[in-house]
């Protein structure tokens, strides 16, 4: 398949001989915008004013987004302006960062102003300031103007006053499956930034694969980082291949995942996954499994009958003393404890779990599951933190402070709202980017699943029925990337870019301002920015769909060319050459009498990929 760039003449001369400012491609779209005429040019001589001491990581971010454009950076000009100052005192030539206190401006939000000879950006907190230069960075072009003198780039002038929605806009990522470098998983997490989103769900221990250095088990990662091979080819073929395959973070690599997080302003939420998918786990630890082993880390993708025992003290001291460890690398308020897809098939006969439940007076597995996450949660609680769980923890009973992660459809989310606990929503029908995103027949193998970037856009994260009061335990949702079918970096960007980018949009912008077309222009004029990053982001929604009419047994197929709406022309060729601008244009249908293979793309802004239909 062949990738290749086209900008009509056409969009580019309505954008440049009109003379108006063309609203900008901001993702996700700003609460508030309003254009104004005229640019500001930034050069090496621009100051960068820090209002406030607290705010110089925020100004050392901003001016090497600058450096990197203008091949110098820009000064920094320290301030002690007084918090909640009501004039904040423009400068020429300059770009004021300054927090304002006692404002009614929520936590995340911001005011950013762009006038002819200065910018000024306030906001309550530096995460605020942090989300107003990442709109600033996204009006920034790829490349600097020179002309005579020094490297400039213009912004247009424009005010924002800009907030998010969702308190909780996240993106996960499983590294268990296929192990991704911290060097991939700190690109990820700018991406996460540059939309402003502010979790990163770390997936780090499953039944593939233990990835988290723990000082006190160092078998964990020394045996349950590597397998003796993996699965490929679609899951129902069962294939597996001999090669061995792991890898894992240290403390120190954790640690400064973290903090590079941090400074982005995104919490990292570990996930340390119990009672199921912890086979990796049992193979370094047989004694903490119902029958003592001995186990394997799997190379296959699934669910697996071997679970942590609920009747041994011992499969709890060993969690609490792993959670301890992990509590005192990721600062986060949740700590993920997994609870998904736990069969109860050891439970069942263990003595030690039929002990346990007789002691403990529960009458069946799923109160077994429920004592076990409650346990779980009494070690964390003690410790000044809140446990998150996938859904099935709402079976048997929800621990007491619990919150709740709903992906199997909204259900688990509706209940736990309704039980008055917190809940982040990621249904699988829309928020699964591990899903196909396109005709299968186009995509590289995935698990299986249909999602479009579209679908994914039309998503409302409040579920229907809830009271206001119980809609408010909505934090917000998150887009999951599981990777049994995605073995490179470059795979995890084609998935998840660009929904995560429409994730962003319903996560951070008015539900009242949603609009799929504006959606998909800045989506578009996104690209260019994407490539410079060299973000292997998909052009899935470019895909061109075949429909046949008729049939060859009456001599004639009538082929339909389909695709998305608004996007460009659909050229097409039936002599086997690939379509280029130039071929004919889909109009109408194509009437085929013969055998032909027929190959079309779509050409806007960016073309599509090259779709072939033979008959
Ligand atoms: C999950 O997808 N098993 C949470
Ligand atoms: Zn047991």
């Amino acid at each position: 398949m062949r990738h290749f760039l086209f900008l009509p003449l056409a969009l580019a001369c309505a954008i440049a001989c009109t003379g108006q400012q063309a609203p900008p491609g901001i993702i996700p779209l700003p609460k508030v915008l309003a254009m104004d005429s005229g640019t500001f040019a930034i050069g090496r001589e621009t100051g960068i004013i820090i209002g406030q001491a607290e705010l110089e990581p925020e100004g050392a971010f901003l001016q090497a987004a600058l450096a990197s454009l203008l091949g110098a950076a820009p000064g920094i000009i320290h301030e002690n302006r007084t918090p909640g100052a009501a004039d904040p005192r423009a400068v020429p030539g300059t770009i004021l960062l300054l927090l304002k206190t006692g404002t009614a401006l929520a936590p995340e939000a911001y005011e950013l102003g762009i006038g002819h000879d200065h910018i000024i950006l306030t906001a309550a907190t530096p995460a605020g300031i942090f989300h107003g230069i990442q709109t600033i960075i996204q009006l920034l072009p790829t490349v600097a103007s020179v002309g005579s003198g020094a490297p400039r780039v213009f912004l247009p002038c424009l005010t924002v006053a800009d907030e998010p929605r969702f308190a909780w806009r996240g993106m996960h990522l499983d590294v268990c499956r296929h192990f991704f470098p911290v060097q991939f998983v700190k690109k990820y997490i700018d991406l996460l930034a540059r939309y402003k989103m502010n979790r990163f769900h770390w997936h780090l221990t499953d039944d593939q694969g233990w990835r988290i250095e723990i000082k006190k088990y160092p078998k964990l990662t020394e045996v349950g980082a590597w397998r003796s091979g993996s699965q490929y080819g679609p899951y129902s073929e069962r294939t597996y291949d001999n090669e061995r395959y792991g890898g894992s973070y240290t403390q120190e690599q954790i640690r400064e995942v973290v903090a590079y997080a941090a400074a982005r302003h995104i919490t990292v939420v570990p996930e340390i996954e119990m009672p199921g998918h912890a086979m990796a786990a049992l193979a370094a630890h047989p004694h903490l499994g119902c029958t003592g082993g001995p186990y394997e880390i799997q190379k296959g993708w699934g669910v697996f009958d071997d679970v942590f025992c609920a009747g041994k003290d011992s499969t709890f001291t060993f969690l609490e003393d792993v959670l301890s460890e992990v509590l005192d690398l990721f600062p986060s308020d949740h700590i993920h404890i997994g609870g998904d897809e736990c069969p109860k098939t050891r439970w069942k006969t263990c003595p030690h779990c039929r002990a346990r439940m007789k002691k403990e007076g529960l009458k069946d597995e799923h109160e077994l599951q429920s004592y076990f996450i409650r346990r779980i949660e009494k070690h964390v609680n003690a410790k000044g933190r809140q446990i998150i769980g996938w859904d099935e923890i709402l079976e048997g009973g929800l621990a007491p402070n619990a919150a709740v992660m709903s992906w199997r459809g909204t259900e688990g989310g509706t209940a736990a709202a309704r039980q008055k606990h917190d809940v982040v929503m990621c249904p699988g029908t829309h928020c699964y980017f591990d899903h196909y995103q396109g005709d299968p027949a186009h995509e590289p193998l995935a698990i299986g699943g249909f999602t479009t970037v579209q679908k994914t856009y039309a998503y409302e994260p409040i579920p229907d029925g809830l009271t206001a009061e119980e809609a408010g335990h909505i934090m917000g949702a998150q887009g999951n990337v599981w990777t049994e079918y995605i073995t490179t970096p470059d795979h995890v960007e084609y998935m998840a870019v660009p929904r995560m980018l429409a994730l962003a949009e319903v996560l951070w912008s008015p539900k009242d301002q949603r609009d799929e077309g504006s959606f998909i222009r800045r989506l578009e004029n996104e690209f260019a920015a994407l490539d410079a990053l060299k973000v292997h982001y998909s052009k899935s929604l470019y895909n061109v769909e075949f429909k046949t009419t008729g049939s060859k047994k009456r001599g004639q197929v009538n082929v339909e060319l389909t695709c998305a709406p608004g996007l460009g022309e659909m050229h097409y060729t039936i002599d086997d050459s690939e379509p280029t601008y130039a071929s004919p244009k889909f109009d109408y249908t194509i009437e085929q009498r013969a055998s032909t293979t027929i190959k079309a793309a779509i050409f806007g802004v960016i073309a599509g990929v090259i779709a072939a239909y033979k008959g």
